[in-house]
């Protein structure tokens, strides 16, 4: 996102001609910006640990057009269910470019994502016994709980410590792996994902310790050589201004260190590194578009567009800050304004008050910042407000990636028995 005088433009394009052409609310991503993202995150790892690589969790932002960027860049695909797996498999990623990280699969889950032939990430000990009823898998990952997680989006989102459901206790690692290996699977990993949103550098390399002092132990004892280890994802992105980054050079320094020492003191055979972030490639390189439909003056002044709860959850889920800038009024003298969307809710006041230019009126457009990861993935058709269109923007050219829903999708699915109808 770029000023053009007081005029926000994401590459090269007007949010103004935007709106125009695609109407609001409109997700838009940068193509650029994924790539660039990408690849310093790719880079910062590789440069300490060369036998890296990167998968993208398409829940962030699944339209097809994002994740075929990131597979252009190089990157795998981690998925959280089946139709995720098939997402992968549509922009042509299948095997052990996926990776399978759902948790308390049901039997079918289990069932085709042994036939897609992707790596699972197994959640628990109990799941074993089931997948290997359906055939025994090339190769194994089980998912551990290494006792401590944390999240800038606090517990909503904090997977791993004894309150998280992810994941494997550190107690049962060493069963895991050994019921596995007796029952004839020859080829191992192992896996984490601790949290998300984090911008603590220091974090990564703690719980990267954390982990491979479980599974250096079980690949000791088993005589298991793991193929590779994934530290999941995490990276996290500031949300409000003046919020410091993730120091992404140091956090992936010391990770690849701590990462060495510790395959050093077990006397592992060096494992491929992975990771798996999302909101690191996708979430600043998104904004939603909205549009001021009118302006309330009662206990407080209230700003509503057409930016919801629907569209946009995290705020009204997690209480989480998403930056608003009003296109061609940033400039303007400020003052406490609050912003809601068009829903039946309370909750949808989700913006309580802010300091926003206090010209903003109808007709005006609002762009929220920090939208690409779990924003689109998350948004729901409720108040028969439906899902927006999703845009790609590559420099001066603009794409519709996603057409917005319309009444047709909103009864889709749905039957009325014929004595309803008389
Ligand atoms: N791997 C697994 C197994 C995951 O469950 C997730 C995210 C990721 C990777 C990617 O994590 P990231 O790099 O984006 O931190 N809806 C919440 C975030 C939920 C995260 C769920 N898992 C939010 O809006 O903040």
């Amino acid at each position: 996102m770029k000023f053009i005088g007081d005029k926000i433009a994401i590459g090269e394009i007007p949010v103004s001609e935007l709106a125009e052409r695609f109407g609001t609310p409109t997700y838009v991503y940068d193509e650029q910006k994924i790539r660039k993202n990408y690849r310093r995150a790719f880079n910062a790892f590789a440069k300490h640990y060369p036998d890296f690589k990167m998968f993208y969790a398409v829940k962030s932002c699944n339209n097809p057009a994002i994740v075929n960027i990131l597979r252009q860049e190089g990157a795998g695909v981690d998925a959280a269910s089946v139709n995720e797996i098939l997402l992968a498999k549509h922009v042509g990623l299948g095997g052990e470019d996926v990776m399978f990280s759902g948790n308390f699969l049901s039997d079918e889950d289990i069932r085709q994502g042994l036939e897609s032939g992707v790596i699972f990430n197994l959640d628990d000990i109990s799941i074993l016994p089931r997948l290997l009823k359906f055939g025994k898998p090339e190769i194994l990952s089980f998912r551990v709980n290494p006792g401590y997680g944390k999240s800038n989006v606090g517990e909503f989102v904090t997977n791993a410590g004894p309150n998280a459901k992810f994941g494997i206790h550190p107690d049962k690692v060493m069963d895991a792996y050994r019921m596995a290996k007796e029952a004839g699977v020859k080829r191992f990993g192992a896996h984490m994902m601790t949290g998300s949103c984090i911008t603590d550098a220091e974090y990564f390399p703690f719980v990267t310790g954390l982990l491979m002092d479980i599974i250096g132990k079980a690949g000791r004892e088993l005589k298991i050589d793991f193929e590779f280890i994934d530290l999941g994802g995490g990276l996290g992105i500031p949300y409000k201004p003046g919020e410091a980054a993730l120091d992404l050079e140091k956090a992936a320094e010391l990770t690849a260190k701590m990462f060495r020492d510790k395959v050093a003191e077990y006397g592992l055979k060096p494992p491929q590194l992975k990771m798996e972030p999302a909101r690191y490639f996708v979430g600043n390189a998104g904004y939603i578009i909205g549009r001021v439909h009118s302006i309330k003056e009662s206990y407080k002044k209230i700003a509503g567009t057409d930016i919801g709860m629907n569209t946009l959850a995290r705020p009204a889920m997690y209480g989480s800050y998403h930056h608003i800038y009003v296109d061609g009024k940033e400039q303007d003298p400020r003052a406490a304004i609050g912003l809601c969307g068009q829903l039946c809710e309370n909750t949808d006041f989700w913006v309580k008050e802010r300091e926003l230019p206090s010209t903003i009126a109808e007709g005006d457009l609002v762009v929220v910042e920090n939208a690409g990861a779990y924003g689109f993935g998350m948004s729901y058709q409720y108040n028969g407000r439906l899902r927006p269109a999703e845009v790609l923007v590559n420099g001066d050219e603009a794409t519709l990636i996603r057409t917005r829903e319309d009444f047709d999708d909103m009864i889709r699915h749905t039957f009325v028995p014929s004595r309803l109808k008389s």
